[in-house]
């Protein structure tokens, strides 16, 4: 199949160049004070000439060299898209700003997130923040890397000291979404040391894969906002599983990333679901 004569660093080195133009154009617009903002779903869902722009070049570029693969794209979908649920086939999967909101507010956690996945897992990942000049990359069995300086998880076991990272966000017309999330982040800051929001999920991921951060929950993102972040975890040592602890569906809306299997196993105990819809329709959904 496809997939079995995937030549990851090939990939990688294709990728690279592409990423990196990527955050130019990011850095260009994050300094620009006078952006054009829309709204798409809702108010505070937002778009810029940027998120477009980023998304349009990265696919038509990595489309010249591998035109077979598949694609997913956060843009393309909420504007109408193909969404195909799987990552059978060779699959990038790009969330071309992760962290719009900042991106318009000039606050600098802000991101291009682009991985491979084959054959149902991610082969490589690369979740670059053009502001701090922070290029985090991944290649399955192969370990993390943050501007080419190897990653580790911390050795966090338990919850009591640990710096635990999410967000609380929900659109406007998810009350219910917005109390679970709260109430989730004050049961576990009932225990944790501290709570953070970087407000993008591709750093989240990324800050646990670094040491910065012990653990993060989620739930609401979509394959976009977790596809490369994923791959840095699991590199650098970490646990990556459903928010009620079990296994990571791509597709399910939520996430359990923790440097450590206890870590997981005590956050998975107090946190509650939120019944979030399946990317791409009903499926072996579980909450
Ligand atoms: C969002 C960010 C945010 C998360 C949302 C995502 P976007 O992505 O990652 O941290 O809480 O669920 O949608 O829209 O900035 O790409
Ligand atoms: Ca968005
Ligand atoms: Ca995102
Ligand atoms: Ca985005």
């Amino acid at each position: 199949s496809l997939s079995d004569e995937l030549d990851v660093d090939f990939c990688f080195e294709v990728a690279l160049p592409l990423v990196k133009q990527a955050g130019q154009e990011i850095l260009r617009g994050f300094e620009n004070k006078d952006k054009e903002v829309q709204s798409k779903s809702f108010a505070d869902d937002l778009l810029t000439e940027t998120d477009r722009r980023v998304e349009d070049l990265l696919i038509a570029k990595l489309k010249e060299t591998f035109p077979s693969h598949r694609f997913i794209g956060e843009e393309s979908v909420s504007s109408g898209g193909k969404f195909i649920a799987s990552t059978a086939e060779p699959t990038w999967i790009i969330d071309p700003i992760d962290g719009t909101t900042n991106f318009v507010h000039g606050y600098p956690q802000v991101c291009v997130s682009v991985a491979l996945w084959a054959q149902n897992c991610p082969q490589l990942a690369f979740v670059f923040n053009p502001v701090l000049d922070q290029l985090f990359t991944a290649k399955k069995g192969r370990g993390a890397f943050l501007n080419g300086r190897k990653l580790s998880v911390s050795k966090t076991t338990d919850l009591k000291q640990a710096l635990v990272g999410g967000d609380i966000l929900a659109y406007q017309n998810e009350v219910d979404r917005l109390e679970v999330s709260i109430a989730n982040a004050k049961s576990v800051k009932a225990i944790a040391r501290a709570f953070r929001i970087p407000g993008s999920v591709a750093i989240t991921l990324a800050y646990v894969a670094m040491g910065g951060l012990d653990a993060y929950f989620e739930q609401g993102p979509k394959s976009w906002d977790f596809a490369a972040g994923v791959l840095l975890v699991t590199e650098a040592g970490g646990v990556v599983r459903s928010l009620l602890g079990e296994p990571f569906d791509l597709f399910g809306r939520n996430i359990l990333a923790t440097s450590t299997e206890p870590l997981a196993d005590q956050l998975a105990a107090i946190l509650k679901p939120f019944p979030c819809e399946r990317e791409g329709g009903p499926g072996p959904y579980k909450f």
